[in-house]
Parts: C-alpha cells; structure tokens; sequence
C-alpha cells in the first residue's frame, strides 16, 4: 500500500491533457491500486491520476456504492441537467456549484482490460465527470459558480 501525494492547484500536470494508456502493464496495476489508497486515505470519492501527478488517463471513483477503477474513460452518452456542490482535493478548502449532466453513460476499461460500461446518475455520475475533466486539465473551479472558501 502506498498512499501519494495530492498535487494542488497551480501544478502544470493539472492542466495537461492526460494520455490514454495503451497498455495495461503491472506498472499500471500498481498505479491504480495505489490511487485507490490515495483517495480513501483522503476521504475522497474519486481521483484522477494527474491529482498524483502522472499525466494518464485513469480514474478511481467511490461514490458511496464501492469502487470503481476505469482506465481510458469516455463519456458516450449525457442527458439532463443538475447543479449541485463540489469540491476537489486538489482544490483544497474551496467549494462551487457546478451544472453538469444529469445522466452519463461512460465507458472505460478494468484493469483486467475488459470493457465496462457505467449507467451513472445522480452524485456517481457528478463524480465520474469530475474526474474526467480532469483528464482534459479542467478543474472544476473552471466551471463553477459562487466559488467560496470553507473552513
Ligand atoms: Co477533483
């Protein structure tokens, strides 16, 4: 188990967009557990890999129903619209309202490299399209309104 550090707000690695992994190694195994660590040690429920500083297309997301690991995650389908709260641990201490869509259908791969598909709605699917903005460097103080700190 190793739990890394959470790269904050004004790293460059947030801002890229991640690379798709072509491949799915033991190296990349141990990535995704390790990400798993990471976010639960922080009480998160999700984490993208640019979050531990690696520029690849990985997620991790628990939103209350286990978890879930997708690597090369692409939204396929989007419908509705809900605004809601969120915060991101690498944007620690601040929270906005953020208007996403309501329903997604993502698809990714396990790390086993079989192909899953997510019917997501409500709070899982925030989570899970959070995460990937990540991977297209947005945070979600991008999108955001009445962005403020919390103490
Ligand atoms: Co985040």
């Amino acid at each position: 188990m190793a739990v890394y550090n959470i790269v904050e707000t004004g790293d460059d690695v947030l801002r890229e967009i991640a690379r798709e992994v072509p491949k799915i190694t033991s190296n990349i195994v141990k990535l995704l557990i390790n990400m798993r660590d990471t976010m639960y040690a922080n009480k998160g429920v999700g984490l993208a890999a640019p979050q531990v500083g690696v520029s690849k297309r990985i997620i991790v997301v628990d939103a209350g129903d286990g978890l879930i690991e997708l690597i090369n995650p692409v939204i396929c389908e989007a419908s509705g619209e809900e605004t809601d709260t969120e915060g991101c641990l690498s944007v620690p201490e601040w929270m906005g309202d953020v208007s996403r869509p309501a329903k997604v259908v993502v698809k990714g791969l396990d790390r086993n490299g079989r192909e899953l598909e997510i019917n997501a709605a409500g709070f899982l699917a925030r989570v899970l399209q959070h995460e990937i903005d990540h991977l297209e460097g947005i945070l979600f103080t991008d999108k955001a309104i009445n962005v403020r700190r919390i103490k």
